[in-house]
């Protein structure tokens, strides 16, 4: 008989979107580094953008009747900041304001908890003419915009999120040009991460005193990295990549400096820091949030700057040709829990994108995805179990949508978009979720 995982009883259930990929909405909102980049020939798939995307925009009040039928308890969004300020500072765009309003409102009626993101990547495109995130500037714009947020939102919003992923916004955006606003400097790409880690710690205080109970935490995309062999080579290679993936934004925030090791392999390109900035990046935090997709399986190449090469063992992969590897969720919990101690967490964001047909019935029978969610729900309870704090599971996502430089080919969604229509259907994996979140447990 299977075995039955049951989650403590304030264990939070919910989805996760992100502005830009979701909203749509244009005309309404100030222009942003993602609406230029999808713009340059060959950087997006077939020139997808985010002009309509799933018009979360216009039907909010549908989405979020959607998650209360699927018995979700949160929802972490994000802000879009040149919806708030067109040009990113400045005058406040009210319409813009307000919509966020009525979201917050219309989820704390249906009794769904908002986490609130605070950059998920839409930098305003007049900041990124000043330099973008390698501009020191744009941090202190950062936390102007959160005054103008934690203002507005503060009496009903208690869980912040200040970052999506630092790493994604700043070495695919600056150092591998892959995603907004597509430059390709190590250099840079290292600065525009300190400055970002310094935006974050700018926000935190803001946030904290918009409200006595508010939370504040900050999202990193982990991944544990495991050595190919046992061999000293390897084991280095490892550790290397863990420095480069995990440890250079984890550092800072938890311990407050950067990694000893990869500050000497940065040499000439580390980061310019000013005196008290590594007080303000590590400022105490109520959470973490870890965004988890796959793991990383290492082999020493000499002739790899950062001396290691990836490898792509046997498995099953997603249809971003991710392994799929559950153990990675509770190894690299148990081990985070282990060397930074960050207090409570979440996981805000895992998932995984495959191919869906709608049947004519409007069905999708994504067993894969639902199987995938499975086996990771049971991972983290396997790391509850070894004494982790993890408090909620936010899946990523909500329903499909653009899924940056794959346009709109990736499917995440638990619900299914026709992107013609813009109807949603849920899929199985929304059915499995809702049994999951309502009687809180899972079969291993
Ligand atoms: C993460 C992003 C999220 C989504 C997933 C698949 O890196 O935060 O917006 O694209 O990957």
């Amino acid at each position: 008989m299977a075995k039955v995982l049951r989650f403590s009883d304030d264990f939070l259930w919910g989805t996760a979107t992100a502005s830009f990929q979701i909203e749509g909405g244009i005309d309404e909102r100030g222009w942003c580094i993602w609406d230029d980049f999808c713009r340059w020939p060959g950087k997006v798939f077939q020139g997808d953008t985010g002009d309509v995307a799933d018009d979360h925009y216009g039907r909010y009040r549908e989405d979020v009747a959607l998650m209360a039928d699927l018995g979700m308890q949160a929802y972490r969004f994000s802000i879009s900041w040149p919806r708030v300020l067109k040009s990113g500072v400045g005058e406040v765009n009210e319409t813009g304001l307000v919509f966020y309003d009525r979201l917050v409102d219309e989820l704390l009626e249906k009794g769904i908890t908002p986490y609130v993101t605070l950059y998920h990547w839409d930098l305003p495109w007049e900041l990124h003419r000043v330099g973008g995130w390698a501009a020191r500037d744009v941090a202190y714009r950062f936390a102007d915009y959160v005054q103008v947020v934690a203002n507005q939102l503060g009496d009903r919003v208690t869980n912040w999120i200040t970052h999506n992923e630092p790493w994604v916004v700043a070495f695919l955006g600056y150092w591998f040009g892959v995603h907004a606003p597509g430059w390709q400097d190590g250099g840079l790409a290292l600065q525009a991460a300190h400055h970002v880690l310094l935006s974050h710690g700018l926000a935190t205080p803001i946030l904290r005193a918009s409200n006595p109970e508010a939370r504040v935490g900050i999202t990193l995309n982990l991944s544990p990295v495991y050595p190919a062999s046992d061999s000293e080579a390897d084991r280095i290679a490892a550790r290397r990549q863990d420095g480069f993936a995990n440890r250079w934004f984890l550092d800072p925030v938890y311990k407050g400096s950067y990694p000893q090791d990869m500050w000497e392999l940065a040499g000439p390109i580390a980061p310019r820091i000013m005196d008290g900035d590594m007080e303000i990046i590590s400022r105490p935090l109520d959470f973490l949030g870890i965004n988890y997709y796959t793991r990383s399986l290492v082999q020493a190449n000499d002739q790899d700057p950062m001396g290691a090469t990836n490898l792509h063992p046997e498995g099953e992969y997603t249809a971003m040709d991710w392994e799929v590897y559950p153990q990675g969720l509770t190894d690299l919990l148990v081990r985070v829990e282990q060397d930074y101690h960050p207090g409570d967490i979440y996981i805000t964001e895992n998932g995984c994108a495959y191919e869906d047909t709608l049947t004519p019935e409007g069905r999708v029978h994504d067993v894969k995805r639902t199987a995938y969610l499975q086996s990771h729900f049971a991972a983290a309870h396997d790391a509850i179990s070894q004494g982790v704090p993890l408090k909620g599971y936010f899946v990523w996502s909500l329903m499909d949508n653009f899924e940056w430089a794959y346009g709109y080919s990736r499917r995440f969604g638990i619900v299914y978009v026709d992107f013609d229509t813009l109807q949603r259907y849920p899929k199985d994996s929304a059915l499995f979720c809702k049994q999951v979140a309502q009687s809180n447990s899972v079969e291993a």
